[in-house]
């Protein structure tokens, strides 16, 4: 009999809470619930779901309200907490034993992994999302993010498989407001990370451009389609192979190599999109979620990295916006995604942005806004 693989990963602390990933499901429904609602049995892995079960629970009756084929499987790597998931296996929702090499039998259209890779060092957390896109089906996303105990803020990122095919330029909005000395702008007068593009760009689950915003309908994104001579060459942050992060993955953490490569060359993936969501009242400063930041980013706010260039922006924004508080909370923040969206290319359409979003608390930005310096650190 063939030995049983052991599962890829660490045992990490099992905390969890009811309806604390609320805000990203809401998030996941809306902007991935077309896709999936268009394929006839879609496979959604929650990965490392903790102590109880109860998130993935709430995760498969999120999904099934908008798909009543969806199927949902809970993949946990400690053993116990697998068996005490089992009572909750029903038609379409099952948990197993298991780690970044997914057991399932197909490949996921969709991977959740919340409060799973804080744990790990920052090398391994790009293993991890190169891992775990190289398991998803083709076109197919990994939600990865973090929040806090219940939920009131939370950060994350979107990544979409990449298909083989040769790259595409990457959809990034441009800002909408002019150009601000001192600002992301790049001395000639665009904003300097258009220049940083990621390979696949914005592509929805059949590989075409994702809906793009008001800076260009064709999805192509005016400041992604110029680059000047001057301007900083194409080189993007560590998901790019070639650059700092090749060489940590192969060395890992203390010269280990802790997740296998899913394979030479290209990344399997594409990092597309940011998203930061609070509970307003509760918020005192866009910067209180720099807590929250993914551990790809987490050590890299600070100076000169482009992610604390925009949560320097954003409150800075928030207190421009301040008289906005008045009409309360969810107003100041609309008020103060509008000013950032002035120098960072925001999403500002639906379904990734615009005031209905911006209400909830959150925002999303393009990835390529936030990714970290090439060597930054
Ligand atoms: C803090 S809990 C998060 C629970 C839940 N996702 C949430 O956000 O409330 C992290 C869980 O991820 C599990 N985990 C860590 N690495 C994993 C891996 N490679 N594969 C599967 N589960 C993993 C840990 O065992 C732990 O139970």
């Amino acid at each position: 009999m063939p030995r049983a693989r052991r599962p890829e990963g660490t045992i990490t602390r099992g905390k969890t809470a009811p309806n604390r990933l609320r805000r990203v499901d809401r998030w996941i429904v809306r902007v991935h619930g077309p896709e999936l609602r268009r394929q006839e049995r879609p496979l959604v892995v929650d990965l490392g779901y903790g102590a109880s079960p109860i998130t993935t629970v709430e995760l498969f009756g999120r999904l099934r309200a908008v798909h009543p084929r969806v199927e949902v499987v809970g993949i946990e790597i400690d053993p116990d907490r697998v068996a005490a998931a089992r009572p909750y296996e029903r038609e379409g929702l099952s948990f197993r034993l298991g780690g970044f090499e997914l057991p399932v039998e197909r490949p996921p259209a969709l991977i959740r992994a919340f409060n799973v890779l804080r744990q790990y060092e920052e090398a391994e957390a790009w293993q991890a999302w190169d891992r775990l896109c190289a398991g998803l089906a083709p076109g197919g996303v990994l939600v990865e993010g973090t929040c806090d105990e219940i939920g009131r803020r939370a950060v994350w990122v979107s990544l979409r498989r990449t298909t083989g095919e040769p790259p595409a330029r990457a959809d990034v909005p441009a800002a909408r407001g002019p150009a601000e000395a001192g600002g992301p702008w790049g001395r000639s007068g665009r904003w300097e990370q258009s220049a940083r593009r990621e390979p696949g760009g914005l592509r929805d689950a059949e590989g075409r451009p994702e809906a793009a915003g008001p800076w260009d309908p064709s999805g192509r994104g005016e400041s992604g389609s110029a680059r000047e001579a001057g301007d900083r060459p194409e080189t993007a942050g560590p998901w790019e192979s070639g650059s700092a992060r090749e060489a940590s993955r192969r060395r890992g953490p203390g010269g280990r190599r802790t997740v296998p490569r899913p394979r030479d060359g290209e990344p399997a993936g594409v990092p597309q999109t940011i998203t930061f969501a609070a509970h307003l009242p509760t918020l005192s400063r866009p910067s209180d979620l720099t807590e929250r930041l993914p551990k790809t980013l987490i050590h890299r706010n600070v100076p000169g990295e482009p992610v604390h260039a925009l949560l320097t922006a954003f409150d800075r924004a928030w207190a421009s916006a301040a008289p906005r508080s008045v009409f309360g909370p969810r107003q100041r923040w609309i008020a103060a995604v509008e000013l950032l969206s002035r120098e960072f290319p925001v999403h500002t359409t639906p379904p990734l942005g615009g005031r209905g979003r911006w209400r909830l608390g959150e925002v999303t930005v393009p990835w390529p806004a936030v990714a970290p310096r090439p060597g930054g650190l």
